[in-house]
């Protein structure tokens, strides 16, 4: 049981609020980041055409999803004109024979392909950028789900810089990385969604929810229901916007309240496409503690590949983020220049 929280001091919040609005500016691109990642896709393009006649390249991820960093990956998916999806394709020759193609590119460097993982892709390094990417094919329903993110960054700014916040938070707690066993951005964009959805009164709705037709329609990909509710201007002006009127600050401390003091692990799954609780019981996933449910590919925990120890450390890293961020001091270290730096 966690000791509970000393008061909140006004001024202590309002420095949070100004730690984490900082933390946004700090690391948000910006247009001309923005721009330079469109062009290299158009450049890629136009070398992968070279062989691959009807290729074209999308990027998705956190390049497209609004919660990206400077230095974050290309996150690229290649399909082919006419070729609804990848059945009947040899995608593992195919990412080979690119990675043989790419390797001619003067641009790149450190080509790598990798046929083993569940999703194969070919990864290259861009020596002019110093940005890293990969190139998978067929991952459509990561197009959707960095649409169905990217929609909610839209609605909110909080919901942007909340989920900045967190993944610098999980960078340095080291808590951020499942190539190195613990969980992806794009988990930890989820808990924060789904917090902001659970709050009281929410801040966010569910957007895969909301139908103006009498019956949520069907958008089937690769099996699973990818519809969600895309009409933003019809969204970002009413009421459900404007009951929610707490700072940043408060809603970052709110999350780390939540995940320590409130949600209920071992019950609950973390699932941002219902309101309505969902049980680890119901969904048979009770061997894990930290559970998240993909919003379209429901067979799929984000969770899973946690070790025991991984967990306890994230759940630690959080509890240590409550104290840290939920008791006031007076003043701060003039010196400090990065918003996170005295965690
Ligand atoms: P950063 O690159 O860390 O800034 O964030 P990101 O959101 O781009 O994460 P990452 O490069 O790890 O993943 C790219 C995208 O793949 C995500 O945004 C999702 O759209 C999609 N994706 C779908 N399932 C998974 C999954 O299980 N793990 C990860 N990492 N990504 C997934
Ligand atoms: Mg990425």
């Amino acid at each position: 049981q966690l000791a509970p929280l000393p008061p909140m001091t006004p001024a202590f919040l309002k420095t949070l609020n100004t730690v984490c609005q900082q933390c946004y500016r700090d690391f948000a691109p910006d247009d001309v980041e923005l721009g330079v990642r469109e062009h290299i896709l158009q450049d890629l393009e136009s070398f992968v055409k070279r062989q691959f006649t009807g290729a074209r390249l999308r990027l998705f991820g956190s390049s497209k999803n609004g919660f990206g960093f400077k230095q974050s990956d290309l996150d690229i998916c290649m399909v082919l004109d006419g070729q609804e999806t990848a059945e009947g394709l040899d995608c593992i020759s195919i990412i080979e024979s690119l990675a043989r193609l790419l390797r001619k590119h003067p641009g790149l460097r450190n080509i790598l392909p990798i046929t083993t993982a569940k999703v194969p892709i070919v990864k290259f390094y861009h020596a002019r950028t110093g940005l890293e990417g990969d190139i998978s094919l067929y991952n459509t329903l990561a197009l959707h789900n960095t649409r169905l993110l990217a929609s909610y960054a839209a609605i909110d700014l909080r919901v942007k810089m909340l989920c900045y916040v967190t993944k610098v938070f999980a960078k340095l707690c080291d808590i951020g990385d499942a190539s190195r066993g613990s969980l992806s951005s794009y988990g930890f964009t989820l808990m924060v969604l789904f917090y902001l959805q659970q709050r009281n009164p929410p801040v966010i709705p569910v957007l895969q929810e909301i139908y103006d037709e009498e019956k949520k329609p069907e958008v089937l990909v690769d099996g699973w229901n990818v519809y969600f509710y895309d009409d933003l201007d019809k969204l970002v002006s009413p009421s459900i916007r404007q009951k929610n009127l707490e700072s940043v600050g408060a809603l970052w401390l709110g999350l780390l309240q939540f995940y320590t003091e409130t949600f209920d692990f071992r019950e609950h799954v973390i699932s941002i496409r219902q309101s309505a609780a969902l049980t680890t019981f119901n969904k048979q996933w009770t061997s894990k503690y930290i559970v998240i449910e993909d919003p379209f590919d429901l067979n799929h925990n984000l969770g899973a590949g946690l070790s025991r120890r991984m967990t306890n450390f994230i759940m630690k890293a959080f509890i240590n983020g409550r104290s840290v961020f939920g008791t006031s001091v007076k003043a701060y270290p003039p010196e400090y220049t990065s918003p996170m730096e005295f965690f």
